[in-house]
């Protein structure tokens, strides 16, 4: 780990929730039952060894006993060059270049892992961006910034409140795999054009409202961050929403393809993975969060569901209602009241 982390100690009280707080917390029992699935690894190691597997460490020490051309997909979500704390340990701002020298050390080892076809997509915010660009720039084709509405947070007092973040999209040759089909929206209809016939034109009625299924941009503005109400989330946090996860494999990966999250955090990545039918490998160095990436999937095993994804298209933020009429269940299924959904 980078040497400007520093170890701080270990923050246990027991906080105080509001009861219909659904946030995934772990007892005593269930860290000791998680950690025996934990894998740790100081030797070189084959994928069947490592394939759907969370590894308990420090990237940069184990990657290099990772097997060669193992990686259809990475998703690399690293501390982004912000002072923060997570759980045992902190990551501290620096400045550009010397994030960019980060970056860097780990980024070139991981090359090796990833196949001749492989996508790649790196998490930032406008700080990192720069230094992300100038890494990415050596070892992959740039496709495409995505850049998605993260909808949290008070106001600045004297400059604009940050609400975006980036996600670089990069491969590592133009031989890619690109689903567009599978991530196609469901935006609500502003200007509702009729045929000669007066049937909607390109768009669908409902009860609720008036939708158009369309291809997505590179501008997400129906995410939302995980929130106390909502089944995924927990106190890691910079955990990323499910939601999101889940455009970038369902349009970067097929089913069965091997999914790697070097900075796996609570594990987003490999519950979408599982959810969506891929494999996965992870690695993060707190073991608490490893744990509770264990706790969510083994919930994964009997609920598959992604918050906002539904019949096989993304939803608008607020459109439950619209949802679940789709889906013939007016009274709903048991997430009426989940908020933000
Ligand atoms: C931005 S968070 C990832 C969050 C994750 N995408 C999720 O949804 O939960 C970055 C994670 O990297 C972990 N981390 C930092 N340095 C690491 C290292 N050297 N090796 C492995 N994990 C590391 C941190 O503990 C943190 O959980």
């Amino acid at each position: 780990m980078d040497s400007r982390k520093i170890k701080t100690q270990s923050f246990k009280p027991e906080k105080k929730r509001a009861p219909y707080n659904r946030t995934l917390t772990l007892s005593k029992k269930e860290i000791a039952l998680y950690k025996l699935n934990l894998l740790r690894i100081c030797k070189p190691i084959g994928v069947s060894d490592i394939i759907n597997k969370t590894i308990c460490g420090d990237i940069l020490k184990i990657v290099e006993h990772l097997p060669s051309a193992f990686v259809d997909l990475m998703i690399i979500d690293p501390p982004y060059n912000l002072s923060k704390r997570f759980n045992q340990t902190s990551f501290r701002a620096m400045d550009s270049s010397k994030y960019e020298i980060w970056l860097d050390s780990w980024l070139k080892k991981m090359i090796r892992l990833l196949k001749s076809n492989a996508s790649v997509y790196l998490c930032g915010d406008w700080r990192s961006s720069g230094s992300i660009v100038n890494v990415c720039n050596k070892y992959f084709k740039i496709k495409n910034r995505v850049t998605w509405e993260r909808e949290k947070g008070r106001g600045a007092l004297s400059n604009w409140k940050n609400c975006s973040e980036d996600i670089w999209f990069c491969t590592m040759s133009e031989n890619y795999t690109f689903n567009v089909e599978a991530v196609k929206v469901n935006r609500k209809v502003l200007a509702p054009y009729k045929d000669d016939k007066g049937k909607p034109k390109d768009w669908q009625e409902s009860q609720n409202g008036k939708y158009r299924t369309t291809y997505p941009s590179n501008i997400w503005t129906d995410i939302t961050i995980p929130f106390w109400s909502m089944p995924e989330n927990t106190d890691h946090p910079t955990q990323k929403p499910e939601k999101l996860i889940a455009k970038l494999l369902l349009a970067s990966s097929k089913a069965n393809d091997i999914v790697f999250d070097p900075f796996l955090g609570v594990g987003t990545t490999s519950v979408v993975a599982k959810k969506l039918d891929r494999n996965y490998v992870g690695i993060e160095v707190d073991e608490e969060y490893c744990c509770l990436t264990e706790k969510r999937l083994e919930i994964a095993k009997f609920d598959r569901k992604i918050q906002g994804y539904e019949d096989g298209v993304f939803w608008e933020r607020n459109s439950l209602n619209d949802q679940n009429e789709k889906r013939g269940n007016k009274r709903g299924n048991g997430l009426q009241g989940t908020l933000f959904k």
